[in-house]
């Protein structure tokens, strides 16, 4: 297999310069580049200030940062910064979409359409506001290879009454890829919105909001390098215009009086309270970071190392495979299951060697359920992924069929 230009970053993570860490669990969370670091510390040390509020300078320049990263975060995924909301995570701006449009556009009879590929932050959300509003819930399966079933969201889509679609980009468990412009094109022909999980989307592949055009596109700063406690919402403005607020608060109104307020325009009318200043400035600088090297040159890296991991995975006698086999297909993960041992004893045995992998559900059990199992194993790569890491994983996985076997 050609290794092609790989890239070569792991000196630019602090963490990463422990001694025998072999971090596979980016996933989850990734690890911090020092210049991700050093942002939020120079926040904190030298610009910080309540933003919006304060004329002095410091109060300035921590809102310049601020609003900067999302003009900055806005313009690498191309959708306008006044649609552009920062909020706590990933889970957060769903919860905003399904609270705050769900409860004021759905009523009974309405269809919300979700995948099995979800995580529970896309479906938890959706069943409150279904059970509230008296919508119903509609699933839409993979195939055998772990794709989406898009004829089962056709024959869905054909009943008119789906006013909501919701799925992710990319898959946490089977690392599928959701041709998620293709499910916004066929939701918008019969008039249903498009809510789409990015997470795992934006920090593995080029995302073009435009041409994805989703109604909402929800992702969350710390898999993407950057900070937790912090997350973006992009909606569509039309949508935001007319919803209610998620949340009330200081900084989402225009006026208070005794009965009723006033709100702010879109971004301020979804960001209630005290902002994530140093987290927001802290993501914008892991946007220049990464689209310092290229978000094409990423999704390389870590094609390789997902197809090198396919392969060296396949030859484990005894794995399970969930997802498509072809890595072009999938993001730069891979879940299994192993006949002799539990998840939780593989990451356990793992773990001893240094290997940090994740066992599990990974918040996903209806996918657990469609695949027939309670837990997988899950080994995730990065930007400074390499294939001696992905051997690694294999020799340790060679010694939990000795313990095991
Ligand atoms: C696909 C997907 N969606 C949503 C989330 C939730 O992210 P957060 O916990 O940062 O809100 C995750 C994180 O594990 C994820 O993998």
């Amino acid at each position: 297999m050609a290794t092609g230009a790989l890239l070569d970053v792991a000196t630019d993570f602090p963490v990463l310069q422990r001694e025998g860490l072999v971090y596979l669990d980016s996933a989850a969370t990734a690890q911090k580049p020092q210049v991700v670091i050093d942002a939020v510390r120079d926040l904190w040390e030298h610009h910080n200030a309540s933003v919006h509020r304060g004329v002095y300078p410091l109060a300035v320049e921590a809102t310049d940062r601020y609003e900067g990263a999302r003009r900055r975060i806005a313009q690498w995924l191309r959708w306008p910064a006044r649609d552009t909301i920062f909020t706590k995570n990933a889970t957060e701006a769903l919860n905003l979409v399904a609270q705050a449009w769900g409860r004021a556009n759905l009523s009974a009879g309405d269809v919300v359409v979700l995948t099995h590929l979800e995580h529970h932050s896309n479906i938890v959300p959706w069943q409150m506001v279904a059970a509230e509003r008296g919508a119903q819930l509609r699933y839409v399966g993979v195939d055998e290879d772990g794709l989406l079933r898009l004829d089962e969201l056709d024959e869905l889509l054909a009943t008119g009454d789906v006013k909501v679609v919701a799925t992710t980009h990319v898959s946490n468990v089977t690392g599928t890829i959701v041709p998620v412009a293709d499910v916004v094109r066929r939701a918008r022909a019969a008039g249903a919105i498009t809510v789409v999980d990015g997470s795992q989307a934006v920090p593995q592949l080029p995302v073009a909001l435009d041409e994805v055009d989703a109604d909402f596109y929800a992702w969350t700063g710390h898999k993407l390098y950057g900070p937790t406690g912090v997350g973006v919402l992009h909606g569509r403005h039309e949508l935001l215009q007319e919803m209610p607020p998620f949340l009330g608060g200081g900084h989402m109104i225009a006026s208070v009086d005794f009965e009723t307020s006033r709100y702010a325009d879109t971004p301020a009318k979804f960001e209630a309270g005290t902002s994530p200043i140093a987290e927001a400035a802290g993501l914008g600088v892991a946007v220049d970071w990464v689209d310092g090297l290229g978000m094409d040159a990423i999704r390389a890296h870590e094609l390789d190392v997902t197809a090198y991991a396919l392969e060296r995975l396949g030859e484990v006698d005894g794995l399970t495979i969930h997802g498509p086999r072809d890595a072009e297909q999938r993001g730069a993960l891979v879940s299994w299951s192993m006949d002799v041992a539990h998840p939780h004893d593989v990451a356990e045995v793992l773990g001893r060697r240094g290997v940090c992998i994740r066992a599990g559900h990974h918040c996903a059990q209806v996918l657990m359920r469609v695949l027939g199992t309670s837990a997988t194993s899950r080994a995730s790569f990065a930007v400074h992924t390499t294939r001696a890491e992905v051997d690694a994983l294999v020799e340790g996985l060679a010694e939990v069929r000795r313990i095991f076997a």
